[in-house]
């Protein structure tokens, strides 16, 4: 049995902050240097979508924060996402897919955001897929954490549907972040 919250990031303690860490490692062995230092990359989280399992350890996390971008100039509203993971142990469960379904709901209910968007490796395409994402074809410019400057990244960029519809993302034209990727 899972127990789901939405922490907004003031609210998130330091104990709570560890254990999210601690389910990044184990989630993602490849990059567990950086995970034992960080809980997130790039743009600042503004709130985490937990599953907390009997013991209230992470079974489940997600962080995201809101942004107006522009693509092919044209303003959109968006929740960037960040830090997927379902922690081993819980994995292949649709767990990862009921994370989403209860993000898109809290999106709807909540915000104005016209859809939820996210970068992510060729490998895990078909989890966002069966999660409600959607693969669009276009670069995309943003400022890099790592070496701080801007860049076009060319890796798999998808979107999620939340307050318009798919045909409504415009195709033609770069996604412009105007900041830091999630
Ligand atoms: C990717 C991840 C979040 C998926 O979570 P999960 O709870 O195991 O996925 P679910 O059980 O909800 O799977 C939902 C669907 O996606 C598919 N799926 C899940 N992981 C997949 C993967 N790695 N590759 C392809 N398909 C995948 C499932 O087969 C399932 O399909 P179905 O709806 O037809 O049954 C999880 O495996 C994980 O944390 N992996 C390591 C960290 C990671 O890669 N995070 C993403 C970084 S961008």
């Amino acid at each position: 049995m899972l127990t789901w919250n939405l922490i907004p990031e003031p609210e998130l303690t330091s104990t709570r902050e560890a254990d999210i860490r601690r389910m990044l490692v184990a989630s993602f062995p490849e990059y567990t240097d950086f995970f034992t230092h960080n809980s997130f990359w790039g743009s600042k989280p503004e709130y985490r979508l937990i599953a907390e399992d009997s013991n209230q350890q992470p079974a489940a996390h997600l962080e995201f924060g809101y942004r107006t971008i522009t693509v092919a100039d044209a303003p959109v509203k968006i929740a960037g996402v960040g830090a997927v993971a379902v922690h081993p142990d819980h994995q292949g469960k649709q767990v990862g897919k009921l994370m989403f379904a209860n993000l898109r709901q809290y999106l709807l209910i909540n915000t104005d955001v016209e859809f939820a968007f996210l970068g992510c490796h060729d490998e895990v395409e078909k989890f966002y897929t069966a999660a409600g994402f959607t693969r669009v074809h276009q670069n995309v410019y943003n400022l890099n954490p790592d070496s701080n400057t801007w860049e076009t990244y060319h890796g798999p960029t998808m979107v999620m549907p939340i307050h318009k519809c798919l045909n409504e993302w415009r195709t033609d034209g770069i996604i412009h972040l105007r900041g830091m990727p999630w």
